[in-house]
């Protein structure tokens, strides 16, 4: 763990309060089961595995935090990283704000922050480990992005086209993001908005890093996505039976 040998302390923080409208299932959706675990229980497996995280905080859906064995069954999980359950807010940002505060709330430092959606349930552990490379190696916000595959076009109200930038220069970008922890916390104290932590970061004037993604690290978003992440875990145990090694 990163604060047994550098002094550092990394606290991931895992939205996971939304509702899933554009998934439709029938609980909100980072608790909808994927392979048997819950999406959320895999994305904070995830994080276990990198071996660069000391610390989790969840912000999960207020009327779910009661419910003992779906979260226990996350804690139980966890050995020896820490996994605190708070309640998220309506908007995603204020789900991480509520992580941002809950984090601080305890007696340790907090170097760095990294911010990853319980929805990008499959990230491979070697991604969450170069996105906390680039922090120690001094970068102060680093998000994982990829090329964009189909050609974007900008659209007035009447679905005119206004505009086609040029695809190279564009990238999709992914979580986790890692962020020096002050620099979050102060960005959100700011009181300005955007859509995502890094753009947050952004406005509030702080350069951002982006690194090569991984196409695993996919948010589920829709029933095609589901499918998919439902497909590929199912590939992975059979290939363990077949193989004999752990799944
Ligand atoms: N999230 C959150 N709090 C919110 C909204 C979203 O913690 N108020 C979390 C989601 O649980 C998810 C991540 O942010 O892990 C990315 O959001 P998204 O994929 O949009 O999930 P939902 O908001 O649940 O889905 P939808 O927009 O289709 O309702
Ligand atoms: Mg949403």
């Amino acid at each position: 763990m990163a604060d047994q040998h550098d002094g550092s302390r990394v606290v991931a923080l895992v939205p996971a309060a939304g509702r899933g409208v554009r998934l439709g299932e029938s609980m909100p959706k980072a608790f909808v089961p994927i392979g048997g675990s819950s999406m959320l229980t895999l994305a904070v497996d995830g994080l276990i595995a990198s071996g660069v995280v000391d610390h989790i905080v969840i912000m999960a859906p207020a009327e779910l935090i009661g419910e003992a064995p779906v979260l226990l069954g996350i804690v139980e999980t966890t050995g020896p990283v820490p996994v605190s359950v708070v309640s998220g807010g309506a908007e995603r940002t204020d789900s991480v704000r509520a992580g941002i505060a809950a984090a601080l709330n305890t007696p340790k430092t907090v170097s760095h922050f990294l911010v990853h959606d319980a929805a990008r349930a499959l990230t491979p552990p070697s991604l969450i480990e170069r996105v906390v490379a680039e922090l120690r190696a001094g970068q102060s916000a680093v998000v994982p992005g990829l090329p964009v595959a189909d050609t974007i076009k900008t659209v007035d109200a009447h679905g005119d086209v206004t505009g086609t930038p040029d695809r190279s220069v564009l990238r999709a970008i992914q979580t986790p993001q890692g962020f020096e922890a002050q620099l979050l916390r102060d960005a959100y104290a700011s009181g300005l908005h955007a859509t995502d932590d890094a753009g947050l970061v952004e406005r509030f004037g702080a350069h951002v890093r982006v690194i090569p993604g991984d196409p695993l690290a996919f948010k589920i978003t829709t029933p095609l996505d589901l499918h998919l992440a439902r497909t590929l875990l199912a590939e992975r145990a059979d290939a363990a039976l077949t193989t004999g090694l752990p799944r």
